[in-house]
């Protein structure tokens, strides 16, 4: 067991990060799995006894495996397919690094590492202090417990400058405001000229009042999550983030709701409506 992990008291947003780790587990354990994240499955293991004394609706269903199976599957498609866009780029970019923004329980450095690979997991502090108790750091898988819009953290990076960079935030951008996703992808763009940005994001139409009581009622309601983990960023445009400088190029996006999977039940009809096909979907950008 691990001792005291939540002394740090997650908060809200964060807490999010288990409900993903949770969901790789269960579908690693699946019949035909979408995802093959053994090391998750070791650190339920780690984690179970300790959230299963505490008293919060979330633990419990995770402890108990009451995870929904058309979320498993999105939160499960999502991650292969980042590990997808990570390999691509090592492909491309064998001296390439990759930052993973609001990395949180993920444990994509361990399913993709290729033995060379150089890769930063950032995290709120909190994420970061129980992810080291629970996975040791070396001289290629680093941890930066920084919140990413305190930009601190890239001065980590300053003996890497003449390296491709891939980042890639998963489930991160819709917790932010809006100001803050745009300062950061501005600040990225030039800080890290040439690099790559694989971004969740969330469609502000679901933004507007009555359709944001409906997200918060899943959020809350259905998943658990406590109040401060609301969604507040969005766009309406894949494009949309290519107006904000002159530079950043949008070069591909990505539904979980495109993909021939079994698994994602009655989900797969909605990709013919588009509002729900990009409800929740991920851009690719170039940042020149
Ligand atoms: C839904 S989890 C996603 C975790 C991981 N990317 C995954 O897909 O499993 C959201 C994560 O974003 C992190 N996060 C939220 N705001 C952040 C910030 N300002 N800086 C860094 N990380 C942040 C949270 O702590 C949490 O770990």
């Amino acid at each position: 067991m691990v001792e005291g992990i939540f002394n740090n008291k997650l908060s809200d947003v964060s807490t999010t990060s288990l409900l993903t780790l949770y969901c790789h587990g269960k579908e690693t354990k699946s019949k035909n799995p979408i995802l093959q994240d053994n090391k998750a499955v070791e650190l339920i293991e780690k984690l179970n006894p300790e959230l299963s004394k505490l008293d919060n609706n979330l633990y419990r269903d995770l402890v108990k495996n009451k995870l929904d199976r058309k979320l498993v599957a999105y939160i499960t498609l999502r991650a292969k397919k980042y590990d997808e866009y990570a390999k691509e780029f090592l492909q491309r970019s064998p001296e390439g690094i990759i930052v993973n923004i609001g990395c949180g329980l993920d444990t994509r450095f361990q399913r993709i590492d290729n033995g060379k690979l150089i890769f930063y997991d950032l995290d709120l502090p909190p994420v970061i202090s129980l992810k080291k108790k629970l996975l040791p750091s070396s001289d290629r898988y680093n941890f930066l417990p920084y919140s990413v819009l305190n930009y601190e953290w890239m001065e980590q990076l300053d003996r890497w400058r003449d390296r491709p960079f891939l980042f890639m935030a998963e489930g991160v951008f819709m917790y932010l405001q809006d100001r803050d996703v745009k300062s950061l992808v501005l600040k990225l763009q030039e800080e890290f000229s040439g690099s790559e940005l694989i971004c969740e994001v969330f469609n502000s139409f679901w933004l507007q009042k009555p359709q944001k009581k409906i997200i918060d009622l899943v959020l809350q309601g259905e998943l658990h999550i406590g109040k401060e983990a609301t969604f507040n960023f969005g766009i309406r445009d894949s494009k949309e983030m290519e107006k904000w400088r002159s530079g950043i190029e949008f070069i591909e996006d990505w539904s979980c709701l495109d993909e021939p999977e079994k698994k994602l039940g009655l989900l797969k009809f909605l990709k013919h409506i588009e509002i729900f096909r990009k409800t929740l979907w991920s851009v690719r950008y170039k940042l020149n």
